[in-house]
């Protein structure tokens, strides 16, 4: 069945470079099950998993996984200090099957605030699957999308102070350069699961013309079949960008 789904895929060619997902509902997902909410963010990275391979089967070449976010420090601490040390089992169980599938890891976000082990968990990763050219895996972690612009608002100042940037040559491109995710093309399609119609402080600046696909179910339920259906969608979709219809 989902294998069907792949190949419409592929039949209709028109195959998302950079997918992009507020991997939401991890918390709802376990108060159903009468659960702590960790489970439900345990259980959640099965679904990472299932969805890196599915997007590398499909042909995406760039993936973003929103895993925590710079509001994310307001909740309990211990929600917190877990999510942390699941993400630093996840590196570790995972490098290696990362590594052989091909995907390069980079972390986005302001990693130097984490805690040392965090930090050194995902400094570790990059490091280890650097060489992957199968598809480039962006976590984010620790990010803001605000606070992506004013990280990025600070350095090009420096450098225009510098004498590096005149700062009549700035425009969209190089300002895109200063961002986390410099060098890689904007999101064609953002996914958000549990329903919510938000954008969370997510990609403020890149998601500008990327289409939003938004499902009820809930992360840790989501598999390789959503994620071909969230891309089937997406083929559907005329993106006009700002111009007249193509026609489609
Ligand atoms: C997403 O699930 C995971 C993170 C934000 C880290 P949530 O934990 O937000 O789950 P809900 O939204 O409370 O159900
Ligand atoms: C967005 O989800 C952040 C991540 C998925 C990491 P949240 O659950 O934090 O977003 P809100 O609070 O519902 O907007
Ligand atoms: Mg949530």
């Amino acid at each position: 069945m989902t294998e069907v789904l792949l190949e419409e895929i592929r039949e209709n060619g028109d195959i998302p470079v950079h997918i992009a997902v507020i991997m939401d509902g991890n918390g709802r997902w376990a108060k159903q099950r009468g659960k702590p909410r960790i489970l439900g963010h345990r259980e959640g990275m099965k679904s990472v998993r299932e969805v890196i391979e599915a997007s590398g089967d499909a042909g995406v070449k760039c993936l973003t996984l929103y895993a925590f976010s710079s509001e994310n420090w307001n909740r309990p601490r211990a929600e917190v200090m877990a999510l942390m040390k699941l993400l630093e089992r996840y590196t570790e169980s995972e490098k290696d099957e990362l590594r052989s599938q091909g995907v390069r890891v980079r972390a986005i976000g302001r990693i130097d605030e984490l805690e040392t082990s965090a930090r050194r968990a995902i400094r570790s990763i990059e490091e280890y699957t650097r060489e992957g050219n199968r598809m480039d895996l962006f976590l984010a972690i620790n990010y803001g999308g605000r606070q992506e612009i004013v990280d990025a608002v600070r350095a090009l100042s420096e450098d225009v102070a510098g004498g590096k940037v005149v700062s009549g040559s700035i425009d969209e491109a190089l300002f895109g350069g200063y961002l986390y995710t410099a060098g890689a093309p904007d999101p064609d399609l953002l996914i958000r699961t549990s329903g919510e119609m938000r954008i969370s402080n997510f990609l403020l600046f890149q998601l500008a013309y990327t289409e939003i696909y938004v499902t009820d179910v809930f992360w840790p339920d989501f598999r390789r079949e959503h994620l071909f259906r969230a891309i089937l969608d997406y083929q559907k979709r005329d993106r006009r960008f700002g111009k007249v219809s193509s026609g489609k």
